[in-house]
């Protein structure tokens, strides 16, 4: 579900988990680690409650042969005025390699 194009009238009653929540898992470390520590995608920051579907990103984080195709398709949808998809792509392969390596 994406959280920029969701109402939260449609959260009610529902348990939200935020991008914060993925610090909890090997995983969700590795991405953060990678989206905001090496490859440093956010520049405006708008996007970027959109961009990190928790879902998404870890199951192409547990992929480390994923193509930039496969990438652009499970982050579709999601427009970066900042236009930093690379950064997004090279975030997600460095997490998943980070993974892969047992970090
Ligand atoms: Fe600025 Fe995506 S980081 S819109």
């Amino acid at each position: 579900m994406r959280a920029c194009t969701t109402p939260v009238s449609v959260a009610v009653g529902k348990r939200v988990t935020t991008i914060e929540a993925m610090s909890g898992t090997r995983t969700g470390r590795a991405v953060q680690a990678a989206w905001d520590g090496r490859t440093t995608v956010p520049q405006c920051g708008y996007c970027q409650s959109g961009q990190n579907h928790e879902r998404l990103l870890r199951a192409a984080a547990a992929n480390s042969s994923l193509a930039d195709t496969d990438i652009d398709a499970a982050m579709s949808g999601n427009i970066c005025r900042c236009g930093t998809y690379n950064q997004i792509r090279a975030a997600i392969k460095d997490a998943a390699g980070q993974l892969q390596k047992g970090a």
